[in-house]
């Protein structure tokens, strides 16, 4: 397989997540996630549009009948016509925690991933059951494993006390049973309402406390978050779940053999070899980024400060980029 430096387009694709949080900005707060997640679309697709490269969204708004942008499949990039050029795939979610942007509750943030062609799984979009930790952790916990032995290798390889560790969970009825077993085993719960791309990433930093993202959520979410992890030696497993018959057709049509509906999907199947990158950037404040702030009495030029975090190979750890300001060009 041919080699491609992802590194190259770092700056390209801290400009996509970037655009996409600011166009989002406006919406922040003012409870219509559609309109949201529509602008930080719009806006992502035209910056991919003016990188240099043959981009594939793999992962994205939906299938092309459903999402008039960054649907699955679509073409990105603007390289000249030229038929060389570097073939990256790309996943998407131009606002991850649509309700969190809409309410203006923290941890809403834009979002991609890449990898060469051929190396991010294509999830289909239907729920997937995850755990994710970070390095010190590693591949020590497994899905096949029950809660509470996922909790004792989590104690034993951080050293820590089990009313020290931290598993963070989406607030859904769907988790109760998993939610009682935390607690009866004496660790804790963080429960998050939205944004599990977000949950499972701060498991690779340790001043979010938190050590093991646990449940289930959106299976393109996992990809994305299994991109971040990979970088950092982190670990995350997922098993795709399906509620209806219609989202098992979607993932044959996606290229899911029926064979694997019940597989245990690990690291490397979701991100194959080691060149991805993750790039994201905050949209509301949280634990680990700044929102977008419109720069004080600067109302007339339309100036943002953004905070992102860049998730590379390239990075022991991941690399913090703040203060960046634009103006309404967003050059
Ligand atoms: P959106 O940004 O698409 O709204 O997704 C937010 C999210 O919380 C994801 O982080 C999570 O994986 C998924 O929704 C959980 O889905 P559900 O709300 O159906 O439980």
């Amino acid at each position: 397989m041919a080699t491609t430096d992802l590194s190259k387009f770092e700056h390209d694709f801290l400009r996509v997540t970037q655009s996409a949080a600011i166009a989002s900005y406006s919406w922040i707060g003012k409870g219509d996630r559609h309109a949201a997640d529509d602008a930080a679309t719009k806006a992502m697709r035209e910056k991919f549009n003016e990188i240099e490269f043959h981009g594939t969204v793999v992962i994205g708004e939906g299938e092309r009948d459903e999402a008039p942008m960054l649907f699955i499949g679509e073409k990105l990039g603007n390289a000249n016509g030229q038929a060389k050029g570097p073939k990256i795939d790309i996943a998407v979610d131009p606002l991850e925690g649509t309700n969190l942007a809409a309410e203006n509750k923290p941890g809403a943030i834009c979002v991609i991933a890449a990898a060469p062609s051929g190396r991010l799984f294509h999830a289909p979009d239907t729920y997937m059951e995850k755990i994710a930790v970070g390095p010190k952790i590693g591949n020590s916990v497994s899905l096949s494993k029950s809660v509470e032995e996922n909790l004792d290798a989590i104690a034993k390889k951080t050293g820590k006390k089990m009313d020290k560790i931290t598993v963070v969970v989406l607030d859904r009825p769907r988790h109760s049973e998993i939610i009682s077993r935390i607690k009866t085993k004496g660790a804790n719960v963080k429960l998050i309402t939205d944004g599990d791309v977000f949950g499972g990433v701060s498991t690779a930093f340790d001043h979010t406390g938190v050590d093991m993202l646990l449940g289930i959520g959106a299976a393109p979410e996992g990809v994305l978050t299994a991109a971040a992890l990979k970088c950092v030696g982190g670990y995350l497993e997922g098993r795709l779940k399906f509620r209806n018959e219609d989202e098992k057709k979607r993932a044959v049509r996606m290229g899911i053999k029926e064979k694997d509906f019940d597989k245990i999907y690990t690291m490397d199947e979701l991100v194959k070899g080691n060149d991805m990158m993750f790039v994201a950037t905050g949209v509301t404040d949280s634990d680990l980024l700044k929102g977008v702030k419109q720069e004080k009495g600067d109302k007339d030029s339309g100036s943002y400060v953004t905070e992102s975090i860049v998730f590379s190979k390239k990075y022991d750890t991941p690399l913090l980029v703040r203060n960046k300001t634009f103006g309404k060009g967003q050059k």
